[in-house]
């Protein structure tokens, strides 16, 4: 069977990092979906259209040039053939991603490209939707969470390392903005599966989060 391990879970869980580290101890790849919606994100403010127009960004997705390279050394996103890997990491960015992310015909069509990527390779998938809707199937599915201030708290110190001048309560809105807006959205919005397993790392180190998931996925693998 395909090692599929799929991992949801809220903004600033540390899904990415996590998944990127414990994939590289098990020798497989991950593939972080956030990236996709990102990559439509920054292409509708790019073409000047307003995310909140579903007409419009549907189409955008419909003609959409996006190609997803994983790889052992990480992701790379491309947008229109360009690198666009650190250009979808702004807030800007983030909100509309969370935002196009909402339409039905474009979560559609990334489903189906994250479905067809994970059905080649071994991998750790990692978004909101993972474990409900892309790999239902999965051998192995988790629902990483941490409370709200502590998720602001990581994202917020990783930006003061990156000089950026946001303070802790606007990174804070953020999380609540976002956690609102992808909880609550008509399809498909972000919750535990009734099977997957709940895993808080509100109180723990990352190295401790890799070590249990990494656990968890080798005993998926010699079938204990
Ligand atoms: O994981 P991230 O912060 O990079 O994701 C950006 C946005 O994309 C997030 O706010 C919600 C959306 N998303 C989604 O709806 N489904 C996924 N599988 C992954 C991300």
């Amino acid at each position: 069977m395909r090692l599929n391990i799929a991992i949801d879970g809220p903004v600033g869980a540390g899904k990415s990092s996590i998944a990127d580290a414990a994939a590289a101890r098990l020798g497989i790849l991950h593939l972080d979906t956030g990236a996709m919606y990102r990559a439509l994100g920054l292409k509708t403010l790019r073409e000047g259209v307003d995310p909140a127009q579903e007409d419009a960004v549907v189409s955008l997705c419909q003609g959409l040039n996006l190609a997803v390279q994983v790889g052992e050394k990480g992701q790379r996103t491309l947008l229109d053939g360009e690198d666009v890997s650190s250009q979808i990491r702004t807030p800007e960015v983030s909100m509309a991603a969370s935002t196009v992310s909402r339409y039905a015909q474009v979560r559609k069509h990334m489903v189906a490209l994250q479905q067809q990527l994970a059905a080649a390779q071994d991998m750790i998938v990692d978004g909101r939707d993972i474990c409900t809707t892309v790999l239902p199937q999965a051998p192995l599915k988790i629902y990483l969470t941490a409370s709200s201030e502590e998720r602001a708290r990581r994202r917020w110190k990783e930006m003061q390392e990156k000089g950026e001048p946001d303070t802790f309560e606007e990174v804070l809105a953020q999380v609540i903005a976002r956690d609102e807006q992808d909880m609550h959205r008509p399809v498909e919005p972000l919750r535990q599966a009734e099977d997957a397993t709940l895993l808080d790392s509100t109180n723990l180190t990352f190295d401790q989060v890799v070590d249990q998931i990494v656990k968890m996925a080798e005993a998926v693998r010699n079938g204990d």
